[in-house]
This record gives structure tokens, C-alpha cells and sequence, in this order.
């Protein structure tokens, strides 16, 4: 009888699906609000260093994401492969985020002490001088050095964004923006490149 009411009055209807609808978002989201591990660095995480920092930027000016994830997935196809899945802690200084959907190349999330320093050189100078069937671009053009000027400018905004989501994460001091545009200028774009991929995801194996 009374779902008969509510089949026929639409208006009721429409009512009571909002109410069952938000009864179920709700439970999905209002948990996560309480999860300290979303916003919290995991042992071992700490903040880029300038010259990663610098890195970081070119990796997304380069659009490397494009072709590369950094996250990895709670499957033995994954872990096997890559390493340790990929932790909510570890991304708590990525912004934005380079978790990426797109799988061209493998996922970068712990290639990090993988390969020589020497061996991105070369792979980023022309990736088929080290892996023959590859059909990654060569980006052999990131030998602008850069003079980090706004090196510390990038580093005053990180502390703002990652101030707002993550208490418990390290800001940079005054003084390490300070000596931030001596750590960078004179490196290349790629020896900045390198140093952010060397650090990729080695806080967890
Ligand atoms: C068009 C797609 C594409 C783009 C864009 C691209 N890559 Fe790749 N990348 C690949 C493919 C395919 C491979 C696998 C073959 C190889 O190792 O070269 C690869 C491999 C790699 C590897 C080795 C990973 C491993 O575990 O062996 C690294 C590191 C890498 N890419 C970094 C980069 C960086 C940094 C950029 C941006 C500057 C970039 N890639 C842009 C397709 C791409």
C-alpha cells in the first residue's frame, strides 16, 4: 500500500531517491574524512629537494605522463613487476599528483636507484640507444641550464599546498629557500629530470 503512494507520487519518488542516493555517498566519503593515512607522509617520504623539484616540473612540462603512471596497483601482476603498490602516504608532497592512467611506458612509480644515473642519460637522449624496441621520444633537447630564479617562489607554494592537506608534512625553512637557486643554477633541465626520477617511490619496495 505505501508503495503505492510513493510509485505514484513522483514528486515524493524523487524525494526519496536523493535521500537513499545520499545515504550511500555518504557512507563511501564521510570514513575517509577520519583516515589519518591519506594525509599523513609514510616513513621515509620527505619533501623534493629543489633541484627534484625542478625535475618534477619538467617531467610534467614534458608531458611524461602522458605515456607513464606513477601508481602502482594491489595486483600480483603489478607487484611482481614494479615493486610495492603504491601508498596514499608516499603522494602527500605530489602536487599535483602524478598518478596518470595512461600506460605507454611502464609505470615510473618506483623506478627510483633502478637504473645508473648514466643509463637515463642515454635513454633520455635517445631511449634506442639502451632498449632497441622502444618507442619512447628521445628528448634530447633538455640541455637549457637553469638558473633558478623562482626556484624558491616554487618552493613558498608548495609549503602552501601541502600545508593545507598534510599538518603533518615538512615545510621548507627560510633557509633552504634561500639556498635554493644555488643547488639548481647551472644544472641542466635533464640532470633535474634525472634527480627527480632517482628518487621515485624509494621509501617502499
Ligand atoms: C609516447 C610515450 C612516451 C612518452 C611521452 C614518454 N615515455 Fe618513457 N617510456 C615509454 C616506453 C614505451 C618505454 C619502454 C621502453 C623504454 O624503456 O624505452 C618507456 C620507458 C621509460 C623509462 C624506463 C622505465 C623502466 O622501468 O624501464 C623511463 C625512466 C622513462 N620512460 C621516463 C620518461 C620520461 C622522464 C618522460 C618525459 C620526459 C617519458 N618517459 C616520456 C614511452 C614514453
Amino acid at each position: 500500500m505505501s508503495h503505492e503512494i510513493v510509485e505514484k507520487n513522483s514528486g515524493l519518488l524523487a524525494i526519496l531517491i536523493v535521500l537513499v542516493i545520499s545515504i550511500g555517498g555518504l557512507v563511501e566519503f564521510v570514513p575517509l574524512f577520519g583516515i589519518k593515512y591519506t594525509t599523513e607522509p609514510i616513513e621515509g617520504v620527505h619533501k623534493y629537494s629543489a633541484l627534484r623539484l625542478e625535475g618534477r616540473d619538467i617531467y610534467i612540462r614534458e608531458g611524461c605522463y602522458n605515456c607513464h603512471s606513477q601508481m602502482i596497483r594491489p595486483f600480483r601482476a603489478e607487484t611482481e613487476r614494479y615493486g610495492h603498490y603504491s601508498v596514499a602516504g608516499e603522494s602527500v608532497y605530489d602536487h599535483p599528483f602524478q598518478w596518470g592512467s595512461k600506460r605507454t611506458g611502464p609505470d615510473l612509480a618506483r623506478v627510483g636507484g633502478r637504473y645508473s644515473d648514466a643509463w637515463h642519460f642515454a635513454h633520455l637522449n635517445n631511449p634506442r640507444d639502451v632498449v632497441p624496441e622502444s618507442n619512447m621520444p628521445a628528448y634530447s633537447w633538455l640541455t637549457a641550464k637553469l638558473d633558478g630564479s623562482d626556484t624558491a617562489a616554487k618552493m613558498a607554494a608548495m609549503n602552501v599546498v601541502v600545508g593545507l592537506t598534510c599538518p603533518k608534512c615538512e615545510n621548507y625553512s627560510d633557509e633552504e629557500m634561500a639556498n635554493a637557486k644555488a643547488e639548481v643554477e647551472g644544472k641542466t633541465e635533464v640532470q633535474a629530470l634525472v634527480a627527480y626520477l632517482q628518487g621515485l617511490g624509494t621509501a617502499l619496495r
